[in-house]
């Protein structure tokens, strides 16, 4: 496959401003929404005064409860949060809109929706995580259950020579694209047209006319481009019911465009969590006990598990491995997936423990997971898809210079810098949903392809060209490729890690449906042919879905099914100041085949770039009082730049997993993210002999005697 260098045709109308983003469509007399939100985190709406607000200038309407219509109960997911506002007097977290208000222009609506007075009732202090009791989440979508047991752990634990046991926290923290979400919504007689910034057309399609009461059919979503997402996006969030809502009271199109602020309180967070992991092993560093306890923050209204233990039941062999997942209920808004869930907190719990362990036994933190290397799935005993994480931590500890590194904390000392050199692993699971995708051959032998899924800013229109071309024998520049519209066949979206592999299939079996139509060989030109058959234009719909007895999205019945990695971090710590650098990393990856290696790249440098941030920077406090997420700008919460990520050293290993899909692709969006904070905190100790259990790490934390 000649993907090698594979550029984005979507890049010049990104760099050029043509590329239209939900915001940006034109619409005849849209009107502006502005929204007032509760100042307070629970309690009662007890009066709305919206006299002033309405006398403002440009001010069409302010709509408060009574003026909207009452919309079916979903849960979540589809819903981002189940309790969508206006639907009730209750007051479910801080943030929560309570009016809209509709006016000729932005700044109009937004100086109105500030003249807008609210009072509360049966408002009381917070809940903090920490404390409300733990419940056991709603498990209906958690793979393998929220709890998992194989083996007696208490037994593995008592008869280990060493036992490690800890308890490690990972932060809120926000997601922040560069886009905020924004929709513009109007209505077609009994049709509902929405542009929308979202991560699935599909989800989003459906969940409105569930909302609304309208068959599919009737909804239109539109979304070519999506200015980023990382999970924020993947559910449906208030400003779609809202925006369409208003839309239908006041007759006139409205657009609804989030600010900063509302993107800390309306669209997720990756939920604070604390995790508990035991490990005993034998003197020669065999696991014999595994344990991972795990909860997590959520709404209050809302069970979302960050099912950070799902993991420990697939990484290391271990004849004993016992896991636990809980959420708190929590007055705060709602959490939801963030780029990397599940895994991305869950790891850094797992693989700072195995550092622990290592550290206890004297043995080498490579060998140590070398010699934990299971067979088949240790908690189900499948056999792996596909499973290179030797490959990594080999390929990764090669290329790092592993082999030079001097095992004791403290001991890699370079002038006022304590040097550290860490690693972890790193692995997803893969997540898989049917796709669809149609291809047509024009007369003139140019191919289009439409697919529902939009560009997210992972190079879709790169891959699917590389695709066709791979399948058809053609020119990846003959390919057109269509995006993100309801009316295109759908794909469950750009979520899980799972966009390439199943548009990618759906796509190959649409152009090989096209070439078995037209009796060709792949590289025979596709007008010649065509004209053969007398045809002027040829369709045909691939789809793909995961075998039949696939027990869920995200595992399969018959194989254990992950994308692994290795992370290899050297930091420099300030030896008076506590600073920690990062001063260069090398990371290895097992994703399956490769489809569009420049892509892959950037997703993988990206992810760790993420790692980054939740390892020293990312943090949203939530005040304890009033109930909020303090900083609702990028000014109080801290993401990483360019400067801080040099010498980033990222590359696969051979592998191709077709027990996934036809494409041997797996998952690589989420994958880079994971792993990285547990890199960096091993390298900080042995750097400082500083063990840093809380993300993320800070100068005190650094600075306190070891
Ligand atoms: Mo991803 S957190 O499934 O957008």
């Amino acid at each position: 496959m000649t993907t090698e260098g594979l550029v984005r045709p979507d890049g010049p109308a990104k760099l050029t401003g043509a590329a239209r983003y939900a915001a940006d469509v034109p619409a005849e007399s849209a009107l502006a929404a502005a929204l007032v939100s509760a100042t307070v985190p629970n309690g009662r709406l007890a009066e709305l005064d919206a006299a002033e607000a309405r006398d403002c200038p440009g001010v069409a309407a302010v709509l408060t409860r009574a003026d909207l219509p009452t919309l079916a109960e979903l849960p979540s997911p589809p819903l981002g949060y189940p309790a969508l506002p206006l639907q009730a007097e209750e007051i479910h977290y801080e943030g929560e809109p309570i009016a809209i208000v509709l006016a000729e222009t932005l700044e109009q609506a937004q100086y109105a929706a500030s003249r807008v007075r609210a009072t509360y009732t049966g408002v009381r202090e917070p809940i903090a995580f920490g404390e409300a009791e733990d419940v056991v989440p709603h498990s209906g979508h958690v793979l393998g259950g929220t709890d998992e047991e194989k083996g007696d752990a208490g037994a593995g634990l008592a008869e280990a020579h060493v036992t490690v046991t800890a308890t490690y926290t990972t932060a809120d923290r926000h997601h922040s694209p560069i886009e905020p979400s924004a929709t513009l919504a109007w209505w077609e007689g009994e049709q509902l047209v929405l542009h929308s910034s979202v991560q699935s057309v599909a989800v989003a399609q459906q969940t409105m006319a569930a909302l609304f009461s309208l068959p599919p059919e009737h909804v239109r979503v539109v979304c070519p481009f999506t200015g980023g997402g990382f999970g924020a996006k993947g559910y449906v969030w208030p400003h779609l019911p809202l925006a369409a809502a208003a839309a239908k009271v006041s007759g006139r199109p409205v657009r609804l465009v989030m600010t900063r602020a509302q993107m800390f309180t309306l669209s997720g967070h990756q939920p604070a969590t604390r995790q508990t992991v035991s490990l005993g092993a034998t003197r020669d560093g065999r696991l014999t006990a595994l344990r991972h306890d795990s909860v997590n923050a959520s709404g209050r209204a809302v069970d979302y598990l960050e099912n950070t233990t799902h993991s420990s039941t697939w990484l290391y062999a271990s004849p004993a491995i016992e896991t636990r997942m809980r959420v708190q209920r929590v007055d705060r808004p709602g959490p939801t997936p963030m780029r990397a869930p599940h895994e991305g907190p869950g790891m850094f719990a797992l693989e700072s423990a195995m550092d622990e362990l290592a550290y206890e036994l004297g043995i080498d933190p490579v060998e140590l997971r070398l010699r934990n290397e299971p067979d088949v799935d240790p908690m189900t005993g499948l056999p792996f898809s596909s499973r290179r994480l030797v490959e990594c931590l080999r390929e990764g500890a090669e290329r790092f210079g592993w082999a030079e590194r001097s095992p004791e904390p403290r001991s890699m000392r370079e002038g006022n810098d304590l040097v550290g050199w860490g690693v972890a692993a790193a692995t997803m699971d893969t997540f898989r949903a049917p796709s669809s995708a149609k291809v047509r051959i024009g007369a003139d032998g140019r191919i289009v392809v439409e697919t529902g899924m939009q560009e997210i800013g992972t190079g879709l229109p790169a891959m699917v060209q590389a695709v066709v071309a791979e399948t058809l024998g053609c020119d990846p520049g003959d390919v057109e490729v269509r995006h993100g519209d309801s009316g295109f066949p759908p794909h469950a979206g750009t979520m899980g890690s799972m966009s390439a592999m199943g548009l990618g299939s759906a796509v190959q079996a649409a152009a090989r449906e096209v070439l078995d139509k037209l009796d060709g060989r792949p590289g025979q030109p596709l007008a010649g042919l065509l004209a053969e058959s007398g045809l002027t234009e040829l369709e045909a719909e691939g789809r793909w879905s995961p075998e039949e007895d696939a027990l869920a999205a995200g595992r399969s019945a018959r194989y254990s099914m992950h994308t692994y990695g290795a992370i290899f971090a050297e930091v420099r710590v300030d030896a008076d100041l506590g600073v920690v650098r990062l001063s260069r990393a090398v990371t290895r990856y097992a994703a399956g085949r490769i489809l569009n290696p420049l892509a892959a790249h950037s997703q993988l440098t990206g992810g760790f770039a993420w790692g980054y941030g939740q390892a020293l920077l990312e943090h949203s406090d939530v005040d304890p009082v009033l109930g909020r997420f303090v900083s609702k700008n990028l000014a109080g919460y801290l993401l990483p730049a360019n400067a801080d990520l040099p010498d980033l050293d990222a590359a696969f290993v051979e592998d191709d997993d077709r027990f996934a899909n036809p494409l041997g692709a797996k998952g690589i969006g989420e994958l880079g993210a994971v792993g990285v904070a547990a890199a960096i905190a091993n390298a900080v100790f042995h750097a400082t002999g500083r063990r840093v259990r809380n993300l993320p790490i800070r100068l005190a934390d650094v600075l306190s005697e070891p």
